[in-house]
């Protein structure tokens, strides 16, 4: 649905708060770019390292929590990415896959080792076949690779592995052996490089270190007050992360995309938040950010820009509008804020590409929202997440210039719900199947 051209593009978009005690807020200050003219500027292709994406949409990284115990990728896995390599997107980035046992974030989290290499590889190959069968041209597929930290659950319960304490979260304060040793964090170094290894063997294009939304490597990113050689003071804070990128670099095909999403504002309403203005949590400092990007250009081909964490302050990492829940905090000024911390990032750094996050919020706006981004240079890849879930055909639609509303996420939550209760996580709107699982969840849980 195009907006009237007498409209604020401002005003189109916060439909988002209609029916929300937000609704008549302010929208003084607040802008995300407009143009109609989204199948031509998403179609655009774009460069990455030595490889070139199709076209400007990515499938971001969403847990499906359907591995098999042990990690491997099973049918259900296989389907859900034939279904998202169908819809066409220039690069699909694959969900988070632990690189070891105790820092898998559910009993059904994928994970890569050296046995299983072969079912990571047909699932590269499958999502490059099925897309280049029905669309004509191959994405770019990337794995994300992570350590759950505290937010661990091995076995479906929680098993802690913490950066530093944080004491508004823990009551009580949890024990301190729950805190990772410096020599932990330098074996799991290797570990990530040793699984960035293992991910290039199974062809896949590219690597994601994943350092945001409150796990481990992110925490860490905020770890003032730990001792030793990785926290307190900025290098050390860093150290975890850019040392595993600068390793991973050495060890992987210099053809080989390497890149890091990355959390580069965490916006938590706590002491130990990154890049957290330190009088008002709803307000960035980018000062940390942009020198840590700094650091890691040399190395990295890609950056995945996001903010927030859905444990902590979900209505800033993934606005939402009511749904499950009501969201604390204006979903418009969230999107707003996203958007614009990506396009500081991007154009401190012009020539790393960048994706953004957060635009399945904006609903069926989001592809003249995503447009208009590029054509503005806020980003130079716009990413889906929700919306992929909901809507895994909508690339190949957009780029055919005919987004479908009725296929649209309608930016509920109730996916991050399925998620959060460690079931198979999709789209409970728009596909039986997951509709079902949540039926009964919700049956069994009154
Ligand atoms: C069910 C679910 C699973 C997710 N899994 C991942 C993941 O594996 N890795 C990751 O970096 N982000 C994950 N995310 C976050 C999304 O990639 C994305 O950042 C967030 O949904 C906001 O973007 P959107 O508005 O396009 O959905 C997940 C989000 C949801 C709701
Ligand atoms: S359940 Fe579906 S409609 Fe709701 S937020 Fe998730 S993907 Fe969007």
């Amino acid at each position: 649905m195009k907006k009237n051209e007498n409209v604020r593009a401002i005003d189109y978009y916060a439909s988002i708060l209609k029916g929300t005690k937000f609704e008549n807020d302010s929208r003084e200050g607040l802008y995300i770019p407009y143009s109609e003219d989204f199948a031509s500027t998403l179609g655009l292709p774009g460069k990455v390292g030595k490889f070139t994406a199709p076209n400007r949409i990515v499938y971001q990284p969403m847990e499906g929590q359907d591995a098999d115990e042990i990690g491997n990728p099973i049918e259900i896995t296989y389907n859900r990415y034939r279904d998202l390599a169908r819809g066409g997107a220039g690069i699909i980035w694959v969900e988070a896959v632990s690189v070891c046992p105790e820092g898998r974030s559910n009993a059904h989290q994928l994970m890569i080792t050296e046995e299983n290499v072969p079912l990571f590889a047909k699932l590269a190959r499958e999502i490059k076949d099925t897309c280049r069968d029905a669309n004509g041209y191959e994405p770019i597929v990337i794995i994300q690779l992570n350590h759950s930290g505290r937010h661990s659950k091995p076995k479906g319960t929680p098993e802690p592995m913490i950066a530093h304490h944080i004491p508004e979260r823990e009551n009580p304060l949890m024990s301190e052996d729950r805190i990772v040793t410096d020599e932990y964090l330098t074996e799991l170094k290797a570990k990530f490089v040793e699984c960035s290894v293992l991910s290039e063997r199974a062809g896949f294009d590219g690597v994601d270190i994943k350092c945001c939304h409150g796990y481990l490597y992110s925490e860490l990113l905020s770890s003032f007050d730990r001792e030793g050689i990785y926290g307190g003071e900025y290098e050390g804070r860093v150290r975890l992360l850019v040392d595993t990128v600068k390793e991973a670099r050495k060890a992987l095909k210099p053809d080989t995309i390497l890149c890091s999403r990355l959390n580069v504002y965490d916006g938590y309403r706590f002491r130990h938040s990154f890049a957290t203005d330190k009088d008002d949590s709803e307000k960035y400092d980018l000062t940390e950010s942009i020198r840590l990007v700094g650091e890691l250009e040399p190395y990295i081909d890609l950056l995945n820009i996001t903010v927030g964490s859905p444990y902590y302050n979900s209505d800033v990492s993934r606005p939402y509008r009511v749904g499950v829940d009501v969201p604390p905090t204006n979903a418009l000024r969230a999107e707003v804020r996203m958007f614009e911390a990506a396009r500081e990032i991007h154009r401190a750094y012009p020539k790393l590409p960048c994706v953004n996050t957060g635009i399945s919020g904006l609903c069926e706006k989001s592809p003249y929202a995503g447009a208009g981004m590029i054509a503005e240079d806020y980003t130079t890849f716009v990413g889906f997440g929700r919306m992929s879930f909901a809507y895994p055909s909508m690339a190949i639609d957009i780029l055919k210039g005919r987004f479908d509303d009725k296929k649209c996420c309608v930016a509920c939550s109730g996916c991050s719900t399925l998620k959060k209760n460690g079931l198979l996580s999709g789209c409970i709107i728009r596909n039986d199947m997951y509709k079902k699982i949540f039926r009964e969840f919700r049956a069994n849980n009154k």
